[in-house]
């Protein structure tokens, strides 16, 4: 007995395992009721007296480091799993997809090539603005209601301190540093304190455009909106100018072009009327001008301005606004063909 109680001592030290399922047949094998340590223990009642305490001792050495190699290849499984607990199961199998380009982004890449084209440049300004750039400068009254809390985000403890709520406010840093001829377009980001819909958002995207020198008229400014709306929507494209109102253009105007979907006959998505607005302009009022330190005596201008969610609704025919800021894949791959 003691000579097996050796050799089981031998084969225990010697014990490995690669997994969990080899490591629990040696708990079977040793350790459980029907293993070969209790089988031991159960033939001790046979061992003769004078033998007992030097078996039983031997015995429960064997038991005690069975007990202790099985706690040991268990350690170094449990410690291989915690790096097995940090695999991140939510990431992507592999492999890994490659990210598309964002329809807001494609429609204004686009916007803006078209422009470009025409000799138009980028302009750039901050998010966060001034009251002067984004309202006074631009001829808002004291007291007109975009200013008010519903539309613009303030800084609570600055009261001039907003976020931009259109991107006229780079046009002004455009004409408080330099002189015509200024041509430029103004893409960006803008805020307005609306309740998030699917059709509105406190955030979107707009795409300005100004043009100021000597002699420019409101025909310019038609014929540079219609070239834009073919090159956009097609060379069949027809556009049509509404008389509007802006503080900072005189006479104001919205362009409709013709449904593309109806082809100008009437249909749901242009609410039966073969129209759809898609941007407002006008001729720059010159008290805009002289407020940004451009004589109006000399110089005229035109400027437009459109929302990039707008026209991209429009291109891609998407209904709900806010799919744009969801990171959705499933409707951001959709796009993967436009890039
Ligand atoms: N700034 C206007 C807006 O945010 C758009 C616009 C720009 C209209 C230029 C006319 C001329 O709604």
């Amino acid at each position: 007995m003691l000579a097996k109680i050796e050799q089981l001592l031998q084969e225990v030290e010697n014990i490995t395992a690669s997994n969990a399922d080899e490591l629990e047949a040696l708990r079977i094998k040793y350790l459980s009721k029907k293993g070969a340590i209790n089988a031991l223990m159960a033939d001790f009642r046979n061992v003769p007296a004078e033998q007992k305490k030097e078996v039983g001792m031997k015995l429960n050495e064997l038991k005690n480091r069975a007990q202790e190699r099985i706690a040991e290849l268990k350690d170094a499984f449990d410690s291989k799993d915690t790096g097995a607990a940090e695999l991140d199961l939510t990431r992507t199998a592999y492999p890994i997809e490659l990210g598309t380009r964002h329809p807001l982004n494609i429609v204004r890449n686009e916007i803006i090539d078209i422009f470009g084209r025409m000799g138009f440049t980028i302009a750039d300004g901050p998010e966060v603005e001034d009251d002067w750039h984004v309202f006074s400068s631009m001829n808002f009254a004291e007291d007109h209601p975009a200013r008010d809390m519903q539309d613009t985000f303030f800084i609570e403890s600055h009261p001039d301190i907003i976020l931009r709520t259109h991107t006229s406010s780079v046009q002004s840093r455009v004409m408080e540093v330099s002189q015509p001829p200024i041509r430029v377009i103004c893409p960006g980001r803008v805020y307005r304190n609306e309740a998030i819909s699917y059709r509105a958002h406190c955030f979107f995207h707009q795409v300005e455009g100004l043009y100021i020198d000597k002699n420019v008229s409101f025909t310019d400014l038609k014929q540079v909106l219609l070239q834009f709306a073919q090159e956009m929507f097609g060379p069949e494209t027809k556009i049509r100018l509404r008389p509007s109102y802006f503080p900072f253009t005189e006479p104001s105007a919205e362009m409709d072009i013709s449904c593309d979907i109806c082809g100008g006959k009437g249909c749901a998505f242009c609410k039966y009327t073969g129209w759809v607005e898609i941007l407002g302009c006008g001729m720059v009022d010159p008290a805009v001008l002289e407020a940004n330190g451009i004589d109006s005596k000399v110089y005229t201008g035109y400027a437009f301005g459109m929302g990039v969610e707008r026209i991209t609704n429009l291109k891609y025919k998407v209904k709900d606004l806010r799919m744009f800021s969801e990171n959705d894949t499933r409707f951001l791959k959709e796009f993967e063909s436009a890039n």
